[in-house]
């Protein structure tokens, strides 16, 4: 954590970091709610992602600015890759001396950013701080308690995530509970998700399942990838299932013969307009994605997560998402199929997404930053 502006250095503003597809999401309505105030910013894009549907197609569809720099990090193992964004980022940081450095959700161009923010002293914010798994088989868990620790501002998006920061330290002076900015930018583009013109464009049928899956634990392994692909068979039996794939399963999945059922159609990823248009028009949803189980939540689509666990227990409570594991998948894709789906606990959505995550983010930023 930084307790002064760094030594020497000019402050030349608020240096948004972001890298991969939730980043340029959630990234969004703040840098746009910060261009209404006027601030002093830029974006600078690790290339942690860099084909075109996983990266530039988001800053078309959200009318993000072009990155002020793209550091073409690129893909490699954990260490390859955090290592190359430290390098990377550090002499960016060095070059631009920013007053404030804002990072995103958990990936590793997050964590890297933190860490060398606050080596050279500049003070971080963190946007979607506070989440927890509590598994540490996730890497994601492990970048988001780093972040945490060494970020000066905590956005936080549900109310258990102050809870968890409380018990790893983080005083309350730095948590705000601020809302979602990831449902900004979905409640902002309402009008522009066109299910029906997705599925004539397309050729998409009328009633379908969709489906996203990249997670380590379901993707990388190949037999995981054979069975995950027999219970998605099987679905595609009952459902049309529609599925573009994350370019992390691609290879296990097209060896698994996923492609090979006539009712299954694979897709390259989808933009984030075509995305939420093919996710609002779906009966369903499987995934094991943080975002679309949140995005399912304020659209109302029933959403089965196949992980053990979420560190978004808010979809589970308020919204319409539901834990599965490969063996009781196809059993529960039935059942809500047959209109079973669990009562939301919550009364209506989690409490402040509504919209305006990125004007509450922006005000602080501007405060703290007087
Ligand atoms: C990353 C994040 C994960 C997030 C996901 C969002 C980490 C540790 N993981 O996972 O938390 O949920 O992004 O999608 O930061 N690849 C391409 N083209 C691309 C990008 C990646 O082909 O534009 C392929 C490469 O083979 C690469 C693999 O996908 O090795 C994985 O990419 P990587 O960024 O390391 O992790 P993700 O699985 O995308
Ligand atoms: N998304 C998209 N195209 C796709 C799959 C997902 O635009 O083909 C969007 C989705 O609507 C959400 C974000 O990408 O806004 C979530 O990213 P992802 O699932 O890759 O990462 P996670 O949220 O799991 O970290």
């Amino acid at each position: 954590m930084a307790t002064s502006a760094p030594l020497g250095s000019q402050d030349t503003g608020i240096v948004h970091v972001v890298g991969a597809r939730p980043n340029f999401v959630k990234a969004a309505p703040v840098v746009s709610a910060l261009r209404g105030r006027g601030a002093h910013q830029s974006v600078v894009h690790t290339g942690q992602h860099y084909d075109d549907r996983m990266s530039a197609v988001f800053f078309r569809d959200l009318n993000l600015p072009t990155p002020d720099v793209d550091l073409g990090v690129g893909s490699g193992t954990h260490a390859a890759q955090t290592a190359s964004l430290m390098v990377g980022l550090e002499r960016e940081f060095l070059a631009r001396r920013p007053g404030m450095v804002v990072v995103y959700g958990d990936v590793n161009s997050t964590v890297a950013a933190a860490l060398v923010a606050a080596k050279l002293q500049i003070p971080v914010a963190h946007v979607e701080a506070g989440l927890r798994s509590f598994d540490d088989t996730m890497p994601e868990e492990i970048n988001r308690r780093v972040t945490d620790q060494l970020s000066d501002l905590c956005f936080a998006t549900s109310p258990e995530a102050i809870g968890h920061l409380a018990a790893e330290g983080v005083g309350p002076e730095r948590v705000h509970l601020v809302g979602n900015p990831m449902i900004d930018t979905l409640l902002g583009n309402l009008d522009r998700f066109d299910s029906e013109a997705l599925r004539a464009r397309l050729d998409l049928p009328e009633r379908y399942v969709a489906t996203t899956l990249h997670r380590p634990a379901n993707v990388d392994d190949a037999d995981n990838a054979i069975r995950l692909t027999e219970r998605l068979h099987e679905i595609a039996d009952l459902i049309d299932v529609v599925m573009p794939v994350h370019p992390r399963g691609r290879d296990a999945f097209a060896r698994a013969g996923l492609g090979d059922h006539p009712r299954v159609r694979l897709l390259e990823p989808l933009g984030y307009l075509d995305f939420v248009a093919l996710t609002r028009g779906a009966a369903a949803v499987v995934t094991d994605s943080g975002g679309v189980q949140e995005e399912t939540t304020v659209l109302g689509v029933p959403c089965l997560t196949l992980r053990p666990n979420t560190e978004r227990p808010v979809t589970i409570t308020h919204g319409t998402n539901q834990l599965v594991t490969e063996t009781d998948l196809v059993q529960t894709v039935t059942k809500v199929l047959h209109g079973h789906t669990p009562e939301r606990l919550g009364d209506g959505v989690p409490p402040l997404w509504d919209g305006r995550a990125g004007e509450r983010i922006a005000s602080v930023l501007t405060q703290w930053s007087r």
